[in-house]
C-alpha cells in the first residue's frame, strides 16, 4: 500500500481502532481533549485488517489518524456526539479512502456513508433429527418444501439477505447442524461466534421437546456473547400442521417454560405450511440488533475507560507509548 503522507505537519496518533462490525472508530478522550476548542481534520492514514471475531472481541482493525497541526474551520469537527466515535461504513478499506487520490476527511465521509449499514450474523439451527431445522431452512431462504428426508451430515449453510429497513441490510448466515451431532463432540466448534440461534423441535414427538432443554443448556454453556451473556435463542415448534403432543397443547405453560429457560420467544412453525418462518427470524434479528446496539454502546464506554487506566498506568511505571 503506497503512503501518500499528508504534506502538512502532522501528529500522528495511532491510537484509534475500527470496530469493523459495528462500523464504527473510536477515538479515544484523551486525544478528543487535545483538540477540544479547534476544529481539526482526520485522516485515516493506514487501515491494517486484523481477523475478525464478533463475538469475542469487538475489535476489528487497527488505524492510525494524522492531524493537522493547523486548525481551520474548513476542517470537520472532530466528533459530533462528543462520544470519542465516528460512525463507518462496513464496506470502507484504505483502498477507498485513498482511490480518489486526495486524502479523505473522515468525518465528511462518515457522513455520507453512515445511513447504509450492513451486518452480518451468525445464527445456528439446532435440534433433534428430523425435527425439520433444514426444511425451515429451506423454506425461509429458498421459498420450498419437500417431504423427502435427507438427514444432514455435520453441518451445512445458507445465507439469507434481509434488506431490514432502508439503511440496515442484515446477512444472517445459517448454520444448519445436524440433530446427531448433540451426540458427537463438535459443537463447540460450531457455535463459535454465534450471535443467535433457533432451536427447533417436532410437535408430533414429544421426545425432542424433551431434547430442548439439553441443547439449551450445550448451547449456553459454548458460545456467550461478548459480556457473556447467553446468545438470543427462539424456540419454534415445527410440524404444527400436524397433530400435536405434550406441553405445546398448552400454550400458558409454554410460556413459562420458555421464561424458564430463557428463550427469546417461541413460535409454532410448519416449514410445509409456511407458518411463522419469517416471523420467528423477526423476533431473533430484532433481539440480536438491541444486543448489538447495547454492547456496542458498552464498548465504546470501555474503550474510554481502558484508554484513561492504561495512560494512567504508563505515567506511574514512567513508561510512554512510543507511538
Ligand atoms: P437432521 O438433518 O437429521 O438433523 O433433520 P432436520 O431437523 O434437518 O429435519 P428435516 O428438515 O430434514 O425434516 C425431517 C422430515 O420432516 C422431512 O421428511 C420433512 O419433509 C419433514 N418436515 C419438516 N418440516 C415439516 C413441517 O413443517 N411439516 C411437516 N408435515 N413435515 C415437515
Ligand atoms: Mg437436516
Amino acid at each position: 500500500m503506497k503512503s501518500d503522507a499528508p504534506s502538512e505537519q502532522k501528529t500522528i496518533v495511532k491510537v484509534g481502532h475500527i470496530e469493523k462490525r459495528r462500523k464504527k472508530i473510536v477515538v479515544p478522550p484523551q486525544y478528543l481533549k487535545m483538540s477540544d476548542n479547534t476544529h481539526h481534520k482526520l485522516f485515516v492514514e493506514k487501515l491494517k485488517s486484523r481477523p475478525f471475531t464478533p463475538a469475542r472481541s469487538p475489535r476489528g482493525a487497527q488505524i492510525h489518524l494524522s492531524l493537522p497541526e493547523t486548525s481551520s474551520s474548513a476542517f470537520g469537527r472532530v466528533t459530533p456526539e462528543g462520544d470519542g466515535s465516528f460512525i463507518f461504513p462496513k464496506s470502507v478499506s484504505e483502498i477507498d479512502l485513498w482511490r480518489s487520490g486526495e486524502k479523505t476527511d473522515l468525518l465528511s465521509y462518515a457522513s455520507k456513508n453512515s445511513e447504509k449499514k450492513d451486518h452480518l450474523y451468525k445464527i445456528l439451527v439446532i435440534g433433534d433429527l428430523g425435527a425439520g431445522k433444514t426444511s425451515i431452512i429451506k423454506r425461509y431462504v429458498h421459498r420450498f418444501f419437500t417431504q423427502h428426508y435427507r438427514a444432514t451430515i455435520g453441518v451445512d449453510f445458507a445465507l439469507k439477505v434481509l434488506n431490514w429497513d432502508e439503511n440496515t441490510l442484515i446477512r444472517l448466515q445459517l448454520w444448519d447442524i445436524a440433530g446427531q451431532e448433540r451426540y458427537g463432540n463438535m459443537t463447540r466448534v460450531y457455535y463459535k461466534e454465534a450471535v443467535g440461534a433457533f432451536i427447533v423441535f417436532d410437535v408430533t414427538r414429544v421426545n425432542t421437546f424433551e431434547s430442548v432443554a439439553k441443547w439449551k443448556s450445550d448451547l449456553d454453556s459454548k458460545v456467550q456473547l461478548s459480556d457473556g451473556s447467553p446468545i438470543p435463542c427462539v424456540l419454534l415448534a415445527n410440524k404444527c400442521d400436524q397433530p400435536k403432543e405434550g406441553l405445546i397443547n398448552n400454550s400458558h405453560k409454554m410460556e413459562e417454560y420458555c421464561k424458564e429457560n430463557s428463550f427469546t420467544a417461541w413460535f409454532e412453525t410448519s416449514a410445509k405450511d409456511n407458518i411463522n418462518i419469517d416471523e420467528a427470524a423477526k423476533a431473533l434479528v430484532t433481539k440480536i440488533l438491541e444486543n448489538d446496539t447495547l454492547l456496542n454502546a458498552e464498548s465504546s464506554k470501555d474503550e474510554g475507560k481502558f484508554s484513561i487506566s492504561k495512560e494512567t498506568n504508563a505515567q506511574k511505571n514512567g513508561k510512554m507509548c512510543s507511538c
